[in-house]
């Protein structure tokens, strides 16, 4: 199985890829770092706890990271998210204790202490805890089996004309994070956007009648209000679960090796993640970006993983 750290910031769909990563047995979940993001580090890294202890996770250490970007202020995503940042299930009392540790020392600690190529990090919030964990310990880029982001998106925004909010929430974290030499895939809004939960996807996960998948059902419920008020969706993108299902089977998409970067001082685009298709990607580019999704795929995927929990 392979071995991932979740950073994220829950959040609906975070939550979900929590449940993905926890339900799934090609993923070693070795431990879950928390990000402000979609609501404060205190909220968010609640929320965390809470959907452990809907899922029953038990053994993975969680782990609080940053309380506000590099450089800007904390910008939430309550008009998405709600008050908690998981509005609409009730969120259980947390019953695991959360590590010591910060979310940076806890990534820098378990890439040093795994075999180079081993961990897999999947950031599903801003960037902040990764930049400032790769400052820190920069050997850490040279381990890292690989980086699967959510976030971006080619060239299409949600938080703006231009940028996603995963991206420009903290765009210096992201251009440090896009500038390292490790394996990077950018699983932005090109293939997000249509993982979208149809009443098909709704149908499928009712129909596994246990709590967790109840409690997914809620979110889905509050989410899709939400998207559709605050963006005109019909049915709401599932984001972040699309990264974990990538490392579970990466023929969920199409990805395609292009050269990235973070877009830092434009007025209009801050935080766009600008892609360079002009020639065929230069021998070290590291980079690529997920094109589409196989929204049948993924949605079975995640399926399977909330059947496998069961009723813990
Ligand atoms: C991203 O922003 C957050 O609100 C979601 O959790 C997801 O990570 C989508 O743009
Ligand atoms: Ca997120």
């Amino acid at each position: 199985a392979r071995k991932i750290i979740l950073d994220c910031d829950p959040g609906h769909d975070d939550a979900i890829a929590l449940l993905l990563a926890w339900g799934s047995p090609e993923i070693d979940l070795v431990g879950v770092t928390t990000v402000m993001g979609n609501q404060t580090i205190d909220k968010v890294t609640r929320n965390a706890l809470s959907v452990a202890a809907v899922a029953g996770i038990t053994g993975v250490p969680f782990a609080r990271g940053a309380h506000r970007p590099l450089v800007r202020d904390v910008e939430v995503a309550e008009t998405i998210h709600g008050d908690s940042g998981l509005d609409g299930p009730a969120l259980p009392e947390p019953q695991l204790e959360l590590d010591p540790r910060h979310a940076v020392d806890f990534i820098i600690d378990t890439v040093m202490a795994h075999e180079p190529g081993e961990i897999t990090l999947v950031p599903t919030g801003a960037l902040t805890n990764i930049a400032l964990a790769v400052r820190k310990e920069p050997r850490i880029a040279s381990r890292v089996r690989e980086v699967v982001l959510m976030g971006g998106g080619v060239h299409v925004g949600n938080w703006s004309a231009t940028s996603e909010f995963n991206i420009v929430i903290d765009p210096e974290s992201a251009h440090i994070v896009f500038g390292e030499t490790w394996p990077l895939t950018m699983v932005g809004l090109d293939a997000t956007h249509e993982a979208l939960a149809t009443p098909w996807v709704v149908e499928q996960i009712a129909a596994i009648d246990t709590a967790p998948a109840r409690f997914v059902g809620e979110l889905l419920e509050f989410f899709g209000q939400t998207y559709l008020r605050e963006q005109g969706f019909e049915h709401p993108p599932v984001h972040d679960p699309c990264a974990v299902a990538y490392v579970i089977d990466p023929t969920v998409m199409d990805t395609v090796r292009v050269p990235l970067d973070v877009e830092l001082s434009g007025t209009l685009t801050l935080g766009m993640t600008v892609a360079d298709f002009r020639s065929p990607a230069p021998d070290d580019c590291t980079t690529q970006v997920a094109r589409s999704l196989d929204h049948p795929k993924f949605w079975n995927l995640v399926t399977d993983a909330l059947t496998r929990i069961g009723d813990p």
